[in-house]
């Protein structure tokens, strides 16, 4: 198969063959020869980091985006932390986060020395309740222990978090949002896109994300240019712009141009997968509206569809289901970060009732631009059967 080959020829409505969760050998398939092409580049200029394709990505991204400047990092992990680190946060500085989001999130306010405040989800959207934002932003305040600093909703499953009521309280408290972005790269609120909904954005190109790189790779974005060039110092260990004096408290943050290259070709193929994949979940949708709660729609979002994910009561006899059905499936967040042992002194007053419910109920179903129709019936055909 070559790199011409159409997506649209890829998704018959063959119902045949084995169903993947994701499947990065398909679209590798697909772009083999230009991805080659980039990695023999590099290997003959030489340049493995900071090579010319850093900033071609970087340009690409913000052509994508919307956003002002995009500076890209090792990881999304480093990038969250970069941004924090950016915004001079550390000890005494409370950062609000929902409870329910990968753990890196939790990890890199802690890192960047701040303290995390878990904030419950709503079981409809999955993503930050704004109604507990502003109650646990009160709390701090009453308490008095931490200074309210920044936001981070995140994105869950490729759904855009509730943005401009988010911005209301920013406002009001005087507060920064920062977009953990990781999962809804490629969505959009009205017509904004993910990366220039809030004043930072973090991503993740870890393989398996929407957009994903052969290794690990992420990237920020601002609408602030200078913001920008102090994210290009703390990743350079914090140098100036001619990388000899410490201007500030950096490590080493950087995405190698290899990662770079094999996303530049990614991303040239990135707007038809996404046309995809929201293709399968209106697939999904119909099929499973029959009987079953869709995940969230939100009227002014367009999710990225990174996981097509199902709150389901009888979560584990779908699983078994899919399981004797030789059909992948994946279970997220089986326990709110709040609970967890490393997190667990952060966890404060609340019911998390929300967070709850949905660690238990969570589902998600195989989903990746290279479904056909037919496998997408055969998962609901099992889903079906036992709900
Ligand atoms: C919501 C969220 N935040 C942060 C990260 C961290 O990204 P990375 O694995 O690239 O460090 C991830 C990735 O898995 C994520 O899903």
């Amino acid at each position: 198969m070559t790199n011409q080959t159409k997506a649209s020829s890829l998704t018959s409505t063959d119902g045949d063959g084995p169903i993947q969760f994701m499947d990065l050998k398909a679209q590798q398939a697909r772009i083999r020869d230009k991805i080659e092409e980039r990695l023999l580049k590099v290997l003959d200029h030489g340049a493995y980091i900071n090579g010319p394709e850093l900033g071609e990505l970087e340009a690409a991204l913000c052509e994508f985006t919307g956003a002002a400047d995009c500076v890209g990092v090792a990881s999304g992990t480093d990038s969250l932390i970069i941004a924090m680190l950016g915004e001079g946060l550390g000890a005494g500085d409370a950062v609000f986060i929902p409870t329910i989001t990968y753990n890196a999130t939790a990890n890199a306010v802690l890192l960047a020395g701040a303290t995390p405040v878990f904030v419950d989800v709503r079981t409809d959207t999955f993503n930050m309740d704004v109604a507990d934002l502003a109650t646990k932003i009160e709390g701090v305040l009453e308490t008095g222990k931490l200074r309210p600093r920044m936001i981070i909703p995140v994105d869950l499953f490729g759904l855009p978090a509730d943005y401009p009521s988010i911005q209301k309280i920013a406002k009001q408290y005087n507060l920064t949002i920062m977009a953990d972005a990781a999962q809804s790269f490629g969505g959009k609120q009205g017509d904004t896109s993910v990366g220039a909904l809030a004043e930072i954005s973090s991503t993740s190109f870890f393989p398996g994300k929407g957009l994903g790189a052969y290794g690990d790779a992420g990237a920020l974005f601002t609408m602030d240019k200078e913001q920008g060039e102090i994210w290009r110092s703390i990743r350079w260990h914090g140098t100036d712009a001619q990388r000899k004096e410490s201007v500030r408290v950096g490590f080493n943050g950087r995405l190698d141009s290899m990662q770079a290259g094999v996303l530049l070709e990614k991303l040239a193929i990135f707007p038809e997968e996404l046309e995809l994949r929201a293709k399968h979940a209106a697939q999904y949708d119909v099929r499973l509206a029959e009987k079953l709660a869709m995940p969230a729609r939100d009227p002014r979002s367009q999710s990225s569809w990174g996981y097509y994910t199902l709150a389901l009561p009888n979560r584990d006899a779908v699983q078994a289901a899919l399981k004797d059905a030789s059909i992948p499936c994946a279970i997220y967040y089986t326990q709110p970060l709040h609970e967890m042992e490393a997190f667990k002194a952060y966890a404060g007053e609340g019911e998390f009732a929300g967070a709850k419910k949905l660690a238990a109920e969570f589902i998600s179903l195989p989903m990746h631009p290279y479904l056909t129709s037919g496998q997408i019936d055969r998962v609901c055909d099992v889903v079906l059967s036992v709900s």
